[in-house]
Order: C-alpha cells, then structure tokens, then sequence
C-alpha cells in the first residue's frame, strides 16, 4: 500500500518536472484559436486555492476573451506585446485591492468561521489589524502586489500541468490599464497579466527552436544543514 502511494508520488513529481520543463513563454499564438473549455475552467478552479499572506485573498482576475476589448487594452501594452493580446484566446489581468483595512480582516474572519462553524477570533483580528497598521500605506500595496504575485506563479505552473500555452506579460502600462479597465473606481489596481491561447507554427520561442535558459541549480540554492 505505502509503496503504491510512493510510485503515485513519483509520477506525480516527473509528471510536474515535465511539465516545467516544456513550458515556455509563447510568443506568437495562433489568432482565433480557442482553448479547451474543460482546461479553463479547471484552471479558473485553481487559482482561489493558492495561499496569500494571511489568507488576504486580496486579488481580483479579469479573464477577457472580447476581441475589441483585447485590441482596447493592447494599446496599453508595449509594442511587443501587442498582436498576443489580440491573438491569444483569452487575456487575464491580475489586480490587488488598493486597500486593505479592519473590515476586511474582519470578512476573512467571519468567513472562517462560518466554514469552520465556530465563533470570530477577535483577538486574531486586533493583531492582524496591528500588523496591517504597522505598514506604510506604500509598503502595504507592495505587500498586496506581492500576493497577487504568488497566485500569478501558481497559475502559470497550473498551465503547464494543463499544457495550455501561455505569455506571463508585465510589459504594460498599469495606470493606462487602470484606466482603461476603470480598476480606480473598483479599488484595485493591475499588477501582472497573462495571454493563453495555442501557439502559432510561427512562433519563434518553442523549445526546438529556443532552448530553456536557465542558470544550474548550484548557483540559485544555498543549503545550510
Ligand atoms: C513576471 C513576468 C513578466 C514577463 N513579461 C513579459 C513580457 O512583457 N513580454 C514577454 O514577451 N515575455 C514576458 N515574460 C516572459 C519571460 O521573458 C520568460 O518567462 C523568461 O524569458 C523565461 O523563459 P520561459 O518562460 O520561456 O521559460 C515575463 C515573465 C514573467 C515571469
């Protein structure tokens, strides 16, 4: 039995390997061309499950397939970028909140509570409050940034189990894309976006073409035992 759990653990880590390895950043996608229905939405599934600094959960996702609101928020994207948010089949933009206060700790507290049926932890509350108080407002939108960057890293690992194509682009105006998508009024801001879609035959970054570039594990870890 435990030797049939470790086999499963083993394939479940090279089927994970394998998947990062043939990822890639696709370049160029193939203009009209749709993903796999059930692939996207075991993706959108996945994304509330990825952790944030004490489960904030302050992010917020705009999935757009509209191609004239695609070509809209292409112009505020560099040149580069450009025809994949035009020809990818959806574009996503990750927003954080733009604040971050009392009442929504309060939320993340009555919503633990009511899943796990017991009272609201007000003490918990107080010292997250004091916490969240102890940032500059500065400091607290990083903080908020940063978390929008933990599930952004989560969904593109959950493309590549998928073997969805996908462009992680930050290569974006945030205030023309705020604007133009109205997030101000909303209270969030953009941080990161992506395109997903199927690669074109043109498209010059495929790993026959364009080999993973990485540096070796030696020079990015420090193991202290
Ligand atoms: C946060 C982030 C922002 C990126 N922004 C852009 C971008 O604006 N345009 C682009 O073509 N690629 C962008 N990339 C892709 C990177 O250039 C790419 O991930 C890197 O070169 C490694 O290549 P690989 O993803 O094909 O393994 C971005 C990647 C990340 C993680």
């Amino acid at each position: 039995m435990l030797s049939f759990f470790f086999k499963g653990t083993n394939a479940m880590l090279e089927k994970l390997k394998g998947a990062l390895q043939q990822r890639y950043s696709t370049k160029v996608f193939k203009a009209g061309e749709d993903i796999e229905e059930d692939k996207l939405q075991l993706l959108l599934d996945t994304l509330p499950l990825s952790p944030t600094s004490i489960n904030s959960q302050a992010w917020h996702l705009y999935l757009i397939s509209n191609p004239a609101k695609k070509a809209q928020l292409a112009e505020a994207t560099w040149q580069s970028n450009q025809d994949k948010y035009k020809d990818s089949a959806y574009l996503l933009i990750f927003c954080a909140k733009t604040t971050f206060n009392r009442q929504d700790l309060q939320d993340i507290e009555q919503l633990t509570a009511d899943i796990r049926d017991i009272e609201v932890n007000e003490a918990r509350v107080e010292m997250l409050n004091n916490y969240i108080g102890s940032m500059s407002e500065n400091e607290r939108q990083e903080w908020l940034k940063r978390q929008v960057c933990i599930v952004f890293g989560q969904f593109l690992t959950t493309c590549a189990l998928l073997d969805l194509d996908s462009c992680p682009i930050e290569g974006f105006d945030t205030k023309a894309m705020d604007q133009l998508l109205g997030l101000k009024e909303k209270g969030l801001t953009s941080v990161v976006s992506a395109v997903l879609g199927k690669r074109d035959l043109s498209d010059f970054n495929t790993l026959d073409k364009a080999q993973k570039v990485r540096f070796p594990r030696e020079k990015m870890i420090t193991e202290i035992k």
